[in-house]
């Protein structure tokens, strides 16, 4: 099997960059419009809908290094007038209810549930319903658990249980779908979104490198491997196969309340 390549990072966020605009666009948003993006990380969705859409962004995320890279690169891209980010428990939102038009996230479901628990993952879609208007618009990415049908996918999932001590997880498309049901919220659109590239072997064990450098500083709950823990038992197949990338297959449900 030939296996594709990122060149370097810059060509993976380049493509990554790509994915959340491809995302940000299956929805027009008005600008007068309240938006809400939960699971929010370095802000990286937030700032691509505020670029392609006229509109500001209240964005939520829980760890505090992650939320001052977030200000860092939205202050970067000057747009601190666009972004309200604010330090909150997704499972526990501070918000009224029905206090957005639009409520989105970009990935990192599985994040919640190593965190959390996969218990958190119905609290979070519970709130950015019950904070949802009546007939505002829901938009959830996630990563399909999918069944590894060869050695290279058996393997990503090996090293990714290894390297999260187990506690990250997929989820399959109904589990979303069925909770779009049980919280009434009426399916608009389903899209499915997928990389052919993976990351390169020098990359990947500099993302490895950096994972385990800082990972467990900032979720101390979680038992991460060490970096030569993985390379030991994960370095030929990474030498061979790279690793994949960060945002594989993609899914987008779209749907109104
Ligand atoms: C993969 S990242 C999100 C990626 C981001 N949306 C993007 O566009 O790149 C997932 C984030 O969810 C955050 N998170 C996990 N549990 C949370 C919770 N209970 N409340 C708020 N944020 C949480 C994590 O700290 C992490 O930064």
């Amino acid at each position: 099997m030939e296996i594709k390549f990122f060149n370097n990072d810059k060509e993976r966020w380049k493509q990554e960059y790509e994915i959340r605009c491809k995302v940000a666009k299956l929805i027009s948003i008005p600008s007068d419009s309240e938006v809400l993006d939960v699971l929010v990380g370095y802000a990286d969705f937030s700032r691509v809908i505020v670029k392609s859409h006229n509109v500001k962004v209240t964005a939520i995320e829980i760890v505090d290094e992650d939320i001052k890279e977030a200000i860092r690169k939205i202050k970067k891209e000057k747009l601190q007038d666009k972004i309200k980010i604010i330090k909150m428990d997704a499972t526990n939102m501070k918000f009224p209810d029905g206090t957005f038009d639009y409520v989105v996230n970009f990935i990192g479901w599985d994040d919640l549930i190593a965190f959390s628990g996969i218990n958190a993952v119905e609290k979070v879609f519970s709130e950015m319903v019950r904070v949802l208007k009546k007939n505002g618009i829901l938009l959830i990415t996630f990563t399909p658990e999918l069944k590894p049908v060869n050695y290279i996918q058996k393997m990503d999932k090996e090293l990714e249980k290894f390297m999260w001590g187990g506690t990250k997880k997929s989820l399959p498309e109904k589990f979303f779908l069925d909770l779009f049901k049980k919280y009434n919220i009426k399916l608009l659109k389903k899209k499915i979104l997928k990389t052919e590239k993976r990351i390169n072997p020098k990359d990947g064990k500099g993302l490895i490198k950096w994972f385990c450098k800082d990972y467990p500083r900032w979720y101390p709950k979680i038992r991460f491997r060490s970096y030569n823990e993985i390379i030991n038992k994960f370095g030929n197949f990474i030498d061979k196969y790279g690793i994949p990338p960060l945002i594989p297959h993609i899914e987008v449900l779209i749907g109104k309340k």
